[in-house]
C-alpha cells in the first residue's frame, strides 16, 4: 500500500468508527459551525491544533502558516480573521507558537532562503530587532531562540489588536479575547505567555481607530 493510500484507508476506518459510536455524528456536524476559538498556529506538522487541545471537529477554526505570523497584507489570514471574528463571532483568538520553531530559528540566521521565504521571514526578523537588547543578552542560542518564539507570539497578538476587524468586534461585542501561547514539542504542554482582553486601552493609541 502506498503511503497516501494508507491515509485514505485510515479515513475510512475513522469515519466508520465515529458512526458506530454516534450514528448522527456527521449529519449533526454538517449543519452547524459555531466554533468558539480561532487558532493561528505554525504549519509545523508536529503541532496539530485539535489533537494537542483535545478538541473535536467543529470546535476550532484554524489558520496556519510558517511561524504563526500575522501579516497585515496577508489576504488569506485576514479573510480567516474576518470570517471567524465577524461572522462566526469566535470568543477567543489564540496565536500558538512552539519552541524549536524552524521558521523562527531561520529568522535568527543570516542564511539566504531565497526570495519568497526571505520575504516571509523578514517580519519575524523585525520582532528580533524590536527586542534586540533582551535577546542578544541570552548567551545560549537555544534559550535565545525559545525566548524569541515567545516574543514572536506576543508581537503577533498585538498585531491582531491593531486590525480594524478586532477593534470593531471589541467595540460591538467586547470580544474576542486574544491569547498568546507556546507549545513545547519536548513535553506536549502549552504555556500561556500573553493575554489581551477586549480592552482598547491596552493598545498603543497610535493604532486605535476612533471612527469605527
Ligand atoms: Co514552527
Amino acid at each position: 500500500m502506498k503511503s497516501y493510500e494508507k491515509l485514505l484507508q485510515s479515513n475510512k476506518d475513522w469515519a466508520a468508527k465515529k458512526l458506530s459510536l454516534d450514528p448522527e455524528y456527521f449529519s449533526r456536524l454538517e449543519h452547524i459551525q459555531t466554533p468558539e476559538f480561532l487558532w493561528i498556529g505554525c504549519s509545523d506538522s508536529r503541532v496539530p491544533a485539535n489533537e494537542i487541545t483535545g478538541t473535536n471537529p467543529g470546535e476550532i477554526f484554524v489558520h496556519r502558516n510558517i511561524a504563526n505570523v500575522v501579516v497585515h497584507t496577508d489576504v488569506n489570514l485576514l479573510s480567516v480573521l474576518e470570517y471567524a471574528v465577524t461572522h462566526l463571532k469566535v470568543k477567543h483568538v489564540i496565536v500558538c507558537g512552539h519552541y524549536g520553531c524552524g521558521g523562527v530559528k531561520a529568522a535568527m540566521s543570516n542564511h539566504d532562503f531565497k526570495q519568497v521565504l526571505n520575504m516571509w521571514l523578514r517580519s519575524i526578523k523585525d520582532v528580533y530587532r524590536h527586542n534586540r537588547q533582551e535577546l542578544d543578552a541570552i548567551e545560549d542560542l537555544d534559550q535565545r531562540a525559545d525566548r524569541f518564539v515567545e516574543l514572536n507570539v506576543v508581537e503577533q497578538v498585538e498585531k491582531l489588536a491593531k486590525t480594524s476587524i478586532i477593534q470593531k468586534a471589541w467595540k460591538d461585542r467586547q470580544a474576542p479575547h486574544l491569547h498568546g501561547w507556546v507549545y513545547g514539542l519536548n513535553n506536549g504542554t502549552i504555556k500561556s505567555v500573553y493575554e489581551m482582553p477586549a480592552d482598547i486601552s491596552k493598545l498603543d493609541p497610535l493604532y486605535v481607530y476612533d471612527d469605527l
